[in-house]
């Protein structure tokens, strides 16, 4: 295989560069890596960088924090590191230290996390604004404080502190929101390598096979490219796959059922997406077939809508209207299209949103309004997801007998260009007939 898409120095330098440009000359940007979390006693859950954290560093260790202070003399980027130490570098690895820090990851100034206290206060005087993600950990809040009261102690030796604080996501996320041509290398080689492990999952579906074992392959798969699971692998048989966020994946797979599985891999921190629906012994029942053309039609429907200047909400209308339609056409639903969708009686059915925005995390930032509250416009660089669904759960009183534990979901993630729509998920088959032929292998 070639080299593996990066995301180069240069475009985190852009990041900061840009972000620094928003703050302006009196603003200054704190942002925290991620924490170490235990799982039990001395062992930890696999540690996972902070998205924002990630995105404007490519820093991968616990601990650190960034400052960003446009326009400083010795330069904007300073980050503060773990140091580097011998006994815990033999225990858990390498450590960029400060070094690394300044030579690797584009800090002009680096410094070990013991500097904080005394370093944080001096890069936060004589500035107005400070921005950092508020709220979301009591504990950085604290620590920010803490910092700040630092500052206002010198009151007396002439030193101002920020006086105002703002929300970090408000600048940043934003540019999050929009990939870049790099970004967009990373997020189809997850969204590749995310198809051919559904793929695969589809060839060993049998009656018999565990959810838990469909997993597996879906896991091996990601494995085999170095990735991992960019959220929590759905594989629902039957029913289960009526339960939204079905997590047990202890079932056997039932001849005469359908499977739903969904499942993305995350490459360098960039998350796929995809959900499929398959006959469990690779043939489609009638009903079955019934079902998962209108999903399948309104799913298409919804992605033809993926066009620039369109609003948000264009795909999920254009998703409401087709699986309404054929939701009538089904039997499940009586009456005229526009009054069903008017009352939301399609919702007995098809109970959540058509889509997201996808990025280093899998339900991405970024607003899905403007500042008047109308819908945003859907802008090229932008990707989202697009899965609609129909779940007939047999203990939903509306569900007809004959489609009772049906659950069919359809999701593939979608670049958003001005040549229409680029479906990044299109390495895994959809179309009925295919799946068939892709199981009868
Ligand atoms: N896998 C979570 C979602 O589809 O939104
Ligand atoms: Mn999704
Ligand atoms: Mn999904």
């Amino acid at each position: 295989m070639s080299n593996p898409p990066r995301i180069p120095s240069t475009e985190f330098a852009a990041r900061r560069a840009a972000l620094a440009k928003a703050l302006g000359p009196s603003g200054v940007a704190i942002v925290f890596a991620n924490q170490e979390c235990t799982r039990s006693r001395d062992t930890e859950y696999p540690f996972r960088q902070d998205s924002d954290f990630r995105y404007l560093t490519g820093f991968p260790e616990p601990e650190a924090v960034l400052v960003l202070a446009p326009g400083h003399a010795e330069g904007e980027t300073t980050l503060f590191v773990r140091p580097k130490d011998r006994e815990r570098e033999i225990w858990d690895g390498y450590r960029a230290g400060p070094e690394g820090a300044q030579a690797d990851y584009g800090a002009d100034r680096a410094f070990p996390l013991e500097a904080l206290d005394t370093e944080l206060p001096k890069l936060l005087a004589d500035r107005e604004v400070v921005a950092h993600t508020l709220g979301v950990n009591a504990e950085q809040d604290r620590r920010v404080a803490g910092w700040l009261n630092a500052v206002r102690a010198q009151a007396r030796n002439g030193v101002s502190a920020p006086n105002r604080t703002l929300g970090l996501d408000a600048l940043l996320h934003p540019m999050r929101k929009h990939k870049s041509a790099a970004e967009m290398e990373l997020m189809r080689h997850a969204a590749e390598v995310s198809a051919r492990a559904h793929c695969r999952a589809m060839r060993e579906s049998a009656a018999g096979v565990t959810e838990y074992q469909l997993a597996a392959h879906i896991h091996h798969e990601f494995a085999l490219a170095d990735m991992e699971p960019a959220y929590g692998t759905i594989v629902g048989g039957g029913a289960n796959a009526c339960v939204l966020h079905y997590i047990e994946r202890g079932a056997p797979l039932a001849a005469g059922t359908l499977c739903l599985i969904d499942a993305g891999a995350e490459y360098q921190g960039y998350a796929a997406d995809i959900t499929r629906t398959f006959p469990v012994d690779g043939r489609f029942s009638a009903e079955q077939r019934a079902v998962y053309e209108v999903v399948l039609a309104a799913q298409q429907a919804a992605i033809e809508a993926v066009q620039v200047g369109a609003d948000w909400l264009a795909p999920h209308r254009a998703a409401t209207r087709v699986l309404t339609e054929g939701l009538v056409a089904l039997g499940a639903l009586e009456g005229d299209v526009d009054a069903l969708i008017e009352q939301g009686a399609q919702t007995r059915f098809f109970m959540h949103k058509t889509g997201h925005w996808l990025g280093l995390d899998v339900h991405d930032v970024g607003s899905y309004r403007e500042a008047d509250g109308s819908w945003t416009t859907l802008a090229p660089g932008q990707v989202l997801t697009i899965e609609p669904g129909l779940y007939f759960a047999p203990d939903n009183p509306h569900t007809p007998e004959r489609f009772a534990g049906i659950g069919i979901r359809i999701e593939d993630d979608v670049h958003v260009t001005a040549q229409g729509p680029e479906v990044l998920t299109a390495g895994v088959p959809k179309d009925p007939d295919e799946i068939e032929a892709l199981m009868a292998r």
